[in-house]
């Protein structure tokens, strides 16, 4: 018994001490968990708890069908952000044709929050329904009692159906007849769609939501940021106290702005939000935004990007903003770098947010440690 004991001691120990290799993030290159595999946790983000930064992420497989959801959301635990344990699939796809999360349906940009009232652990999603595309473009909820899950899947739906936004103008609420003829892309489309052409159309079955983020205020209310409108215009729409549902309280951000990919913090009272454009799995310039309100109005900031590669974000597309706990000045930009064809190997882009006054700015670095934070701010 005694030496079954040193000899499990003992490689668990060799274990730690060969994967637990880690003291710096290197951008974009393999990223291996405390096990020696390749981390997998795409699209993803990341809470804290008692010491520990639980990353959860889109589990992806093999060959051009491993984008779509065949085992489920995969989360990670750390304590020093650089070395990560696997804790398994916390949300598992269903076998059930029937299930809105059967097998082979797409779940993307998963994001967990805490919900102090309830003591639960709130993850959303964007869900898209098996072998429908992305049509059904459904914000998808599941909870758990413990960061390390199981968690559990309530329902997936469209949100805000049957309610306007903050201030929405009487003269938007009415449909013309002539605004579904006009010829996408025109000025006339554009103006159309700002002024609610598609949340119009999406009134009665509720608005799309496919790319997102969560954030949870100082205050605990919490938000769903959604590419919405066909991907042209964010929705960022309010959750109920107990994060599971919508309060009904939303508002669009840019719209006709062409955003997907929001990740979004706040520094000094200051909300900032980072985006991308629309180009599929390609990547694009980022955008930036700041505020004073969480519910705009949004200024548009630019690309943070700066450098080479700058006008693609290095090759990689925002997914999360991760404060550093107990730093108030120091937020990591987590972005993926997307591998269509085998999306297995999409690898991970984190890089620290420097602030050139009120704007966020990303630069590249080869090879970085949480020690940058004392000279680049
Ligand atoms: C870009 C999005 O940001 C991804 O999450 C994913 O939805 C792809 N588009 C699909 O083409």
């Amino acid at each position: 018994m005694k030496l079954s004991y040193t000899i499990a001691l003992f490689f668990s120990l060799i274990t730690t001490a060969v994967f637990s290799q880690y003291n710096a993030f290197v951008p974009g290159k393999g990223w291996k968990d405390t096990d020696g595999m390749p981390i997998n946790a795409h699209g993803g983000g990341i809470v804290f708890m008692h010491g520990v930064y639980y990353w959860y992420g889109e589990f992806k497989t093999a060959g051009r069908g491993g984008n779509t959801a065949l085992k489920g959301v995969s989360c990670y635990s750390s304590k020093d952000l650089y070395n990560w344990n696997n804790e398994g699939i916390v949300l598992k796809v269903e076998e059930n044709p029937n299930s809105e999360i059967t097998k082979g349906c797409v779940i993307e940009r998963p994001k967990v929050v805490y919900n102090k009232k309830t003591g639960k652990y709130v993850m959303w999603f964007h869900l898209e329904l098996k072998g429908q595309g992305y049509d059904a473009a459904r914000a998808a909820v599941a909870i758990s009692d413990n960061p390390k899950g199981p968690f559990q899947f309530i329902k997936s739906f469209r949100p805000n159906k049957g309610v306007w936004p903050i201030g929405f103008k009487d003269e938007f609420k009415i449909t013309s007849s002539a605004e579904s003829n006009l010829t996408p892309w025109s000025p006339e489309w554009i103006t159309a769609v700002k002024n609610g052409m598609f949340v119009r159309r999406d009134y009665d079955k509720g608005q799309m939501s496919r790319d997102m983020t969560l954030y949870v205020d100082e205050d605990q209310k919490a938000y769903l940021i959604h590419s919405a409108e066909e991907n042209l215009t964010l929705h960022i729409s309010e959750l109920t106290d107990d994060y599971t549902d919508f309060s009904e309280k939303w508002n669009r951000i840019e719209p006709a702005g062409h955003n997907e990919a929001p990740a979004i913090f706040k520094k000094d009272g200051i909300y900032y939000m980072i985006t991308s454009g629309c180009t599929g799995w390609d990547p694009n310039a980022a955008r930036s935004f700041k505020s004073k309100s969480i519910w705009g109005p949004w200024e548009v900031l630019g690309n943070p990007c700066v450098g080479k590669d700058a006008s693609l974000t290095f090759y990689s597309q925002s997914t999360f903003i991760l404060p550093i706990q107990g730093k108030k000045e120091q937020f990591i930009f987590m972005a993926d770098r997307w591998k269509p064809d085998n999306p297995i190997d999409g690898t991970y882009v984190w890089l620290p947010i420097k602030f050139n006054k009120e704007k966020p700015v990303l630069e590249w670095f080869d090879k970085w440690n949480l020690e940058v934070f004392n000279q680049i701010n």
